[in-house]
């Protein structure tokens, strides 16, 4: 049986992937963490083992790896794309140095690790449609900056000090449980919010913007079902593409349309979040997931709205 430590764990994904992980390896048997216990989410920090990390302390975080056994972190502390270009050092210091602290606590304790890069990788100059497992990356933002360092940085501890890394490159995730923490795929999350509240959302990104997305039960399954892999079998150990959905705004607000008739949707770009999502691709090849470790992802635009706005109007209690 693992013994889990997940970093950032109050998260978007860091709180599901707790309780999630908690039904497969027991509940003592998972310890969530992150920088502050005031985040909110004190179901969750009440729910089981929760410790206070910030990760650029490489010295805390070994201190709790060693208190508790751990053989397992599931890196998910980090800076996202947008307010990363408002705190460009931040980015930087917990991006970087939270994962340099995390690989090597794991290096000296003898821990698996497991971290998510993302779209962000990429840049203008990669292929935007199809975009393949192989291919240029030269990233624009400080995030994608960071997240292609990281990639790097775990084929390194992996090739030259044999810690088992892993990861996946996220499309943007959506989900009812937790909010987005500032990415520039959020849109795709609010506007669910917006459209039951309001019955009208405004798009801070421009008709036409296409890019990938996920939905957090397909998130997770990624996560797990990655981390119990068959090692001979991972050629692209750190740095999987998946994606389960490429859409534009008008693709999704068509969608929710099917279900509010009365929805609308505006227009108010934000040049800094569009000049983000236009260096993004619109579409991945995910082939190298699916051959090397089987991803397979169950839900796509019609099924997630169906399944967000249900769970949504039991959350907002409408
Ligand atoms: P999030 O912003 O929702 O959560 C990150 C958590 O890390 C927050 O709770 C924050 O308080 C915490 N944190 C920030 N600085 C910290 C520090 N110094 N020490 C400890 N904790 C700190 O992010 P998320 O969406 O859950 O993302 C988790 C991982 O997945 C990140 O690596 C992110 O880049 C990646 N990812 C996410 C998405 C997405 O759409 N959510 C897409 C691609 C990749
Ligand atoms: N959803 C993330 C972001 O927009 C992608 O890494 O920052």
């Amino acid at each position: 049986m693992r013994r889990v430590l997940i970093t950032g764990a109050l998260g978007q994904i860091g709180s599901e992937l707790t309780v999630a992980m908690r039904e497969i390896y027991g509940k003592q048997n998972v310890i969530a963490s992150s920088r502050s216990a005031s985040e909110g989410q004190q179901d969750l920090i009440e729910s089981g083992p929760f410790e206070v990390i910030d990760v650029t302390d490489g010295e805390r975080i070994a201190e709790v790896v060693k208190q508790y056994k751990v053989d397992t972190i599931v890196h998910l502390a980090a800076i996202l794309s947008a307010v990363g270009e408002q705190n460009p050092a931040l980015a930087w210091d917990v991006n970087i140095n939270g994962l340099y602290n995390v690989l090597e606590v794991a290096k000296e304790e003898g821990c698996a690790v497991c971290t998510p890069s993302s779209i962000a990788v990429f840049g203008d100059s990669t292929p935007k449609d199809n975009t393949p497992q192989d291919t240029i990356q030269r990233p624009s933002t400080m995030y994608g900056i960071t997240k292609v360092t990281g990639e790097l940085l775990c084929d390194y501890y992996y090739l030259k000090y044999g810690v088992d890394t892993r990861g996946v490159r996220f499309p943007g995730l959506i989900s009812y449980a937790t909010l987005p923490g500032g990415g520039t795929t959020d849109y795709a999350v609010h506007i669910y919010y917006d459209a039951l509240k309001h019955k009208r959302y405004s798009s801070f990104i421009a008709e036409g913007t296409k890019m990938d997305m996920m939905y957090m039960p397909d998130a997770l399954m990624a996560i797990s079902t990655l981390l119990e892999a068959n090692p001979d079998k991972l050629i692209h150990r750190n740095a999987f593409n998946i994606t389960a959905m490429s859409f534009a705004p008008e693709h999704i607000a068509a969608e929710i349309k099917k279900h509010i008739p009365e929805f609308e949707m505006t227009y108010d770009v934000d040049p800094v979040r569009q000049a983000i999502a236009d260096s993004w691709p619109n579409s991945l090849d995910d082939s190298a997931a699916r051959e090397e470790w089987g991803w397979n992802p169950k839900y796509d635009l019609a099924s997630m709205t169906t399944d967000m706005l249900e769970k949504l109007r039991v959350k907002l209690g409408l």
